[in-house]
């Protein structure tokens, strides 16, 4: 998820840019640069850090420029370096472009086009662009990007200049938002609508593959056949801050309503949709080392500790073999008893947790492999471990982790899914059938944030907001869930919330409901499903307040509870995929009845870098 802004028009581009990069700062970044427009040339500067940084390195340059496109780069493919960073300009250096998505196949067209004559300078799959352009260009960038684009198979918002076509940008997208922001004599392009508002809030949204050719006096749509298109002008009503929220009140609400997207990346490129097998190929750990693994052993802290616990009922029932999981701050201190054959997989978000970075380094100088699983392409935790695989869920920015929580459940399920079919532990039929339903998930997380759904959600928080304990039940992997539920609840709304795997209720908990205590039950395993209910109805006779949390068809449960809420159909093994998110959603409504500061929760911070 990277920031883009493009500027056509009488001032001077150069402080357009800079001043528009800087209000997309929030959607993190790594790395900064811009291209500006000379009669017959583009200045390109760039770098890693801050956009101050990058103002320094332009200093006086580019007073005499009225046409670029600037970036800020969250990494994905290739760290953060200064050659990686945007713009990529093509071998002749007469094309830059910027660029936000995955170029899935990026590996099949580099190699051709080097074949071509191309000399690449970075590790990006960006730069592919900027060299399909130079490929393709006849005198027409319009044309020429509209060729480029249609080789590339992935998600892209991207904008390309041209140092023969004066002010003239042309943008195009796929799966990545874009904007055109509308002015007198003077037009905008962005990635976000808060790089705009200082100077226009009339904007044309692009839809996916279609493309636009921008001048100072106009703006053109096409869809990628080269057919023009027309569309609405949309005034913009929302504040500053609004806008950086996407209008949502708050980042959190902002990045579950993400979910499907963030999803949908991270398994792009990673699932085949007809034989739903799983490609594992950007691993370095080998297909005879994952044949003779022993046992797994996930390490990891809040959130993603959470999601290491779903992580080891999926790999113990794919792979037949032991996992263990345990939280970092744990297993730094236990002198755990690691073999050759064992495979350490932590996970962070961020990449610089300070205890998951310890035992990261503690399996390390046992000589067992790492593999991370992150958010961040550049943190400390991806340049350590032996191995990563990285979750494409953007930045996530407010501390209660929701997308990326999300991601790190979708790459776990990925490689248990990866590992079974490589050591044949099952039909493989099983195992495509969990890949192609994988790519259902997007799809069925859009139903269950419909605003009907969403209703229920906020009805039910309403009530809850009143209590001051809550609990969370559940079996196998529902437990798993619940105790992300339980954590979601605490941190943001301050109700007290524990989690029990549903049958060690009755030896302690059960003491604590009495009449209206609140138990959130989730009831999405079948194989379990008769002896959860018999949990519930334990909580039913002490008179709590029950909502069950299950799949469709699994309409038995009505009678049990006060409330019940369906999930979309889904296989068992997958159901946390779903059952986290009305969990989020409860938590988020709870926090927002009770007013609490819900991006920044007291006492809390995103990334804990000390012990
Ligand atoms: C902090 C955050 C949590 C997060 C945990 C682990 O406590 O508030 O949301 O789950 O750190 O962070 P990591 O970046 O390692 O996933």
């Amino acid at each position: 998820m990277c920031g883009i802004v493009g500027y056509t028009g009488a001032q001077n581009a150069k402080e357009i840019l800079l001043e528009g990069l800087k209000k997309l700062e929030y959607r993190g970044y790594d790395s900064a640069g811009l291209a500006l427009v000379h009669p017959g040339t583009l200045k390109v500067v760039k770098g890693t850090g801050e956009i101050n940084k990058l103002e320094e390195k332009i200093n006086g340059d580019g007073k005499d420029s009225f046409a670029g496109i600037g970036h800020t780069r969250w990494a994905t493919h290739g760290r953060p370096t200064d050659e990686n960073a945007h713009p990529h300009y093509s071998c002749c250096q007469n094309f830059a472009i910027v660029h936000n998505g995955i170029i899935e196949n990026y590996q099949q067209l580099r190699q051709w086009l080097e074949g071509e004559g191309h000399k690449f300078r970075s590790e990006t799959d960006t730069e592919i662009l900027a060299h399909l352009v130079e490929h393709y260009y006849q005198g027409e960038l319009v044309e020429a990007v509209r060729q480029a684009v249609s080789f590339v198979e992935g998600s892209y918002a991207m904008v390309a200049v041209a140092a023969g076509e004066g002010d003239h940008l042309v943008c195009a997208r796929k799966d990545s938002p874009l904007v055109i922001g509308l002015g007198e004599e003077e037009n905008f392009i962005a990635s976000d609508i808060p790089a705009l508002l200082a100077h226009t809030r009339r904007v044309y949204i692009l839809e996916d593959e279609e493309m636009a050719s921008v001048t100072s006096s106009g703006v053109q749509l096409f869809n990628l056949q080269g057919d023009s298109v027309s569309r609405e002008v949309f005034e913009v009503k929302w504040d500053a801050v609004e806008a950086e929220r996407g209008g949502y009140p708050h980042f959190m609400l902002k990045e579950i309503m993400e979910q499907p997207t963030a999803v949908r990346e991270t398994l792009r490129g990673r699932v085949d949709a007809q034989t739903g097998e799983v490609s594992l190929s950007e691993l370095k750990l080998s297909s005879k080392e994952i044949e003779s693994l022993a046992k797994i052993h996930i390490v990891a802290c809040g959130t993603a500790y959470h999601a290491g616990v779903v992580g080891r009922y999926a790999f113990e029932k794919m792979l037949k073999i032991p996992v263990e999981v345990e939280l970092a701050s744990e297993f730094r201190y236990r002198e755990p008893l690691l073999s050759p054959h064992d495979l350490v997989i932590v996970i962070s978000q961020s990449g610089e947790t300070a205890d998951t970075l310890a035992a990261l380094r503690l399996a390390k100088q046992q000589g067992v492999k790492v593999l991370a699983i992150t958010n961040v392409v550049g943190s400390t935790v991806s340049r350590e471990a032996d191995d990563v695989i990285f979750t494409w869920a953007g930045p996530e920015i407010a501390v209660a982790s929701t997308k990326a929580y999300l991601t790190q459940l979708v790459v776990l399920y990925l490689l248990s899914i990866g590992f079974a079919f490589i050591r044949q532990t099952g039909e493989e039929e099983t195992f495509a059938t969990y890949g192609r339903s994988l790519l259902d998930i997007p799809d069925k997380i859009d139903q269950i944030l419909e605003t009907k759904s969403l209703q229920k959600m906020q009805d039910y928080a309403a009530k809850l907001a009143g209590s001051e304990n809550a609990f969370f039940i559940g079996r196998n992997l529902d437990f798993a869930v619940a105790m992300e539920g339980s954590l979601k609840l605490k941190e943001i709304s301050y109700i007290h919330a524990e989690a029990y795997a549903a049958g060690e209720l009755k030896h302690g908990t059960l003491a604590l409901i009495t009449s209206g205590v609140p138990v959130i039950a989730l009831a999405t395993q079948e194989h379990v499903l008769e002896k959860t209910i018999s949990n519930v109805q334990e909580v039913k006779a002490r008179d709590g307040d029950i909502l069950i949390v299950t799949l469709k068809g699994n309409e038995q449960v009505e009678n049990h509870a006060q409330q019940v809420y369906y999930l979309p159909e889904i296989e068992d093994l997958l159901a946390p995929l779903l059952a986290a998110v009305p969990l989020q959603l409860i938590s988020y409504y709870a926090a927002e009845t009770r007013g609490c500061p819900i991006d920044k929760p007291r006492n809390l911070a995103k990334s804990v870098t000390v012990e």
